[in-house]
């Protein structure tokens, strides 16, 4: 499979504590003199694209905390060839920033949201903020995205008893609910595994309560997430079945983070580094080169790989 998907991490940090992430608990947060600068960042992803990648996606940490983010969306939008540009965020600074966002290209946005408590958000996230959340989500579905998208992550005894209630959403707005399986990516997230839930279970329980799910014909941004419909739903419903489901095989992207190091696989290490390239200042042919030597590497890497659940989620944005 091509790689024609590059996730970027733009900062390590995050203004939330997931449990599932905790980036409060790993080995401190990266230093100013280590990330790469505007420019740089824009360079490596102009390179991505001079090596075969169309659709770019920022991440964190929380992409919107990173200073003069608009600046930088506005950069990496004018890179020449770049078909999508889209964002995934925590959705806290969303309120503010969404019709800036817009503004500057960006295309699409996609918001991690697992409660619509404010207690749970708490228990959650180690913060409050659910009203911001929701301010974001209103001002991005009157920004003018192409498609605005809903994460969720079940789990049991935590937030499973509102998988309709996040159902109801896609049926009043014009959203793309996704459930997630939460899959454990460090010994960290692993204290959680039990409260894993299937998307069979999820898909239950949605069905037990606002009738039957209609499957939609799979459209080219579906990525791995499986796509239905409630009757007379105005939004639509996705699964992505890590766990369960086996799709390495039609994985199509690769992932950097704020560092300039690169992970040709959510299951392997950094194989690959930019930065000194790019601090060298080797020009655009030059990165794409080494780029597409890291592409090469990608097939040796699988979910079931040794290298798996070493995973830091704050760096590599998911
Ligand atoms: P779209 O471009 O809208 O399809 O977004 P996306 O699903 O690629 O990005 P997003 O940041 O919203 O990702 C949601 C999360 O779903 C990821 O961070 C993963 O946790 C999970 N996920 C999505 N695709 C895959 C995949 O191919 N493999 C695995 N293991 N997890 C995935
Ligand atoms: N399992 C599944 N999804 C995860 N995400 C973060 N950690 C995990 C995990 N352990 C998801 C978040 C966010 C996206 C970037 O990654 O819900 O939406």
């Amino acid at each position: 499979m091509a790689v024609e998907y590059l996730r970027l991490s733009l900062t390590d940090r995050c203004n939330l504590n997931c449990i599932y992430c905790t980036p409060l608990e790993k080995d401190g947060f990266l230093s100013h003199a280590e990330l790469l600068r505007h420019e740089e960042l824009t360079r490596a992803a102009a390179a991505f694209v001079r090596a075969g990648v169309k659709k770019i996606r920022l991440t964190g940490g929380e992409p919107l905390i990173k200073k003069n983010v608009l600046e930088l969306v506005r950069m990496i939008r004018a890179i020449p060839g770049l078909q999508e540009l889209a964002l995934t965020t925590n959705g806290l600074l969303l309120g503010e920033l969404a019709g800036g966002l817009r503004e500057a290209g960006l295309d699409r946005v996609n918001i991690s949201l697992d409660t619509l408590s404010p207690k749970t958000f708490r228990e959650i996230t180690g913060h409050d903020g659910l009203d911001k959340v929701r301010d974001g989500i209103m001002k991005s579905l009157s920004a003018g995205f192409s498609q605005v998208k809903l994460n969720v992550i079940i789990m049991k005894g935590i937030n499973d008893a509102e998988t309709a209630d996040f159902a109801r959403l896609s049926a009043d707005y014009p959203l793309t609910v996704r459930y997630i399986e939460f899959f454990p990516t460090n010994k960290r997230s692993a204290r959680l595994k039990d409260a894993l839930v299937t998307t069979a279970e999820t898909k239950k329980k949605i069905e037990d309560v606002l009738g039957p799910l209609e499957q939609l014909p799979a459209g080219p941004g579906d990525g791995p997430a499986r796509i239905y419909k409630l009757a007379g739903a105005k939004g639509k419903i996705g699964f992505i079945s890590g766990r369960s489901d086996y799709f390495c095989g039609a994985c199509n992207r690769i992932r950097m983070d704020c560092t300039g190091k690169v992970y040709p696989c959510l299951f392997s290490p950094a194989t690959h580094s930019l930065r000194d390239l790019l601090r060298a200042g080797a020009d655009e042919a030059a990165l794409a080169d080494y780029i597409k030597k890291i592409f090469l590497v990608k097939s040796n890497y699988k979910k079931d790989s040794a290298s798996a659940g070493h995973i830091e989620m704050s760096s590599i944005g998911g």
